[in-house]
């Protein structure tokens, strides 16, 4: 697995340290609230845990999967629920905790239909962002890194649902891709 990549974009130490100012500045925000987070799955699951364990509030866990890429490395801008939450959200204060924003199309459809629920309110909170990258505008209420237009692994972050077990967020070689 090692052999894929080609170097490391953010080290183990720098995203630990970075999760834990995040999970503080949630913590800030959200003083005496209960907080629902609905975490991404696949992709944030990494750092939805990293993220929540630093947390000192009341929380709730949800967890919901949509799929807007094939195995490849760009987005089919198609975005599809592939498994909902039963909760509801009516009145909760929501943080949805995503891997990382890329096009922005998963998250503006996520974040149009999980409003249409009522939510007390609603943010998003992402480790990796992609500014470069939009299709569609979106913008992220809590981001970890803003990165360069490079596609990367690791941390939760997958190549066709290889290296999420990566410590590092790392860049891959471009012939694992191209082969
Ligand atoms: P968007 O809808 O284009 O913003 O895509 C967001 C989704 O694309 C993320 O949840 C990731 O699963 C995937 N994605 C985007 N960029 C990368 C990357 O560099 N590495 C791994 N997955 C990525
Ligand atoms: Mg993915």
């Amino acid at each position: 697995m090692l052999k894929d990549i080609e170097s490391i974009l953010i080290p183990e130490e720098k995203l630990k340290a970075r999760i834990y100012e995040m999970a503080k500045q949630i913590e800030k925000d959200y003083q005496g609230k209960t907080v629902t987070f609905i975490c991404i799955l696949r992709g944030a699951s990494v750092f939805f845990c990293d993220l929540v364990r630093e947390i000192n509030l009341d929380v709730r866990f949800e967890f919901m999967s949509v799929s807007s890429y094939g195995a490849g490395t760009t987005s089919s801008g198609e975005v599809r629920i592939v498994k909902d939450i039963n909760t509801p959200l009516a009145g909760k204060d929501v943080i949805i905790v995503e891997d990382i924003i890329d096009s922005g199309s998963t998250l503006s459809f996520l974040k149009k239909i999980l409003e249409q629920r009522g939510p007390a309110s609603i943010k998003v909170c992402t480790l990796l962002d992609k500014p470069s990258r939009r299709k569609v505008e979106f913008k992220g209420d809590y981001v970890g890194f803003e990165i360069e237009d490079k596609f990367v692994v690791g941390c939760g972050l997958d190549y066709a649902e290889r290296y999420r077990n990566l410590k590092d967020v790392c860049i891959l070689k471009p012939e694992v891709y191209t082969k």
